[in-house]
């Protein structure tokens, strides 16, 4: 059964997944955190960078992973997932520079980056953190739905649906990157504590999708984290509104 917690709205929804950061780093200060980017995270990246520039929490012994970045973008192209996080939580916040980690999408062998990724994950002892969104089709991370699954860092395909969501952060269309490379379900399910956050009615029926499941199921990839003992699942009345025992 996962744990939902309905906040009033999106600043609510924010401050409360930027709270859970801190209150991780507060027990651990060396904190291995691996962060989304997209529309959702911003409010809770902005409050956490408030929060570091307050100095009211302290980055500086914290590790910071992407959990995806778009093929083949430099890291200084304003769409890429890294300039992402730059832009809204690094630039402000005082996490050394050599403790963000993000896959090197235009390394000559993507398969070797990919297992190079992944070891670094190990190599810091897995993810203490892990911060989700969530697609409309239930991704977490790039995980879109398919029969099965790889545990560790990939290359995966895109869904139409997904290059469609994204596509509002383009100009056109066509720029939409059509492969990343995701961290795997594993790695995801191996962190000692998940939050997912959602806000907005255009995430109400995947909410309702992900409250009603009760088994796993590839092809709703959110489904996985059913088999996570501390998933907690911050969403906002907009999306909880399909969820007649959360409103
Ligand atoms: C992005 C990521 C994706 C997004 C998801 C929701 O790093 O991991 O799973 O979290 O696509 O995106 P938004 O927040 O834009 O609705």
């Amino acid at each position: 059964m996962l744990n939902f917690t309905v906040t009033e709205n999106y600043d609510a929804m924010s401050a409360l997944a930027a709270w859970r950061v801190a209150k991780a780093l507060e027990r651990k200060p060396e904190l291995v955190m691996t962060l989304p980017t997209g529309g959702t995270p911003i409010g809770m990246l902005q409050e956490m960078s408030r929060m570091a520039q307050q100095k009211k929490v302290d980055f500086s012994q914290a590790y910071s992973f992407n959990i995806d970045e778009y093929i083949p973008l430099k890291k200084e192209d304003p769409q890429s997932y890294y300039w992402f996080l730059d832009h809204y939580f690094y630039q402000h916040a005082n996490l050394p520079v050599e403790n963000r980690f993000v896959p090197d999408v235009l390394a000559d062998d993507l398969l070797t980056e990919c297992a190079r990724y992944e070891q670094a994950i190990v190599d810091h002892g897995d993810f203490d953190l892990t911060v989700l969104g969530i697609g409309h089709d239930g991704h977490i991370g790039f995980n879109e739905p398919h029969a099965t699954h790889s545990p560790v860092c990939h290359i995966i395909d895109l869904n139409e649906e997904t290059i469609e969501a994204n596509a509002r952060f383009f100009t056109h269309r066509e720029e939409v990157p059509r492969q990343a490379i995701t961290l795997g379900m594993g790695t995801i399910l191996k962190s000692k504590e998940i939050v997912l956050i959602a806000n907005g009615l255009s995430k109400a029926q995947v909410m309702k999708q992900l409250f009603d499941c009760k088994r796993v199921d590839p092809l709703f990839p959110a489904s996985f984290l059913l088999l996570h003992p501390d998933v907690t699942i911050i969403c906002d009345q907009e999306a909880a509104s399909l969820i007649p025992s959360l409103r």
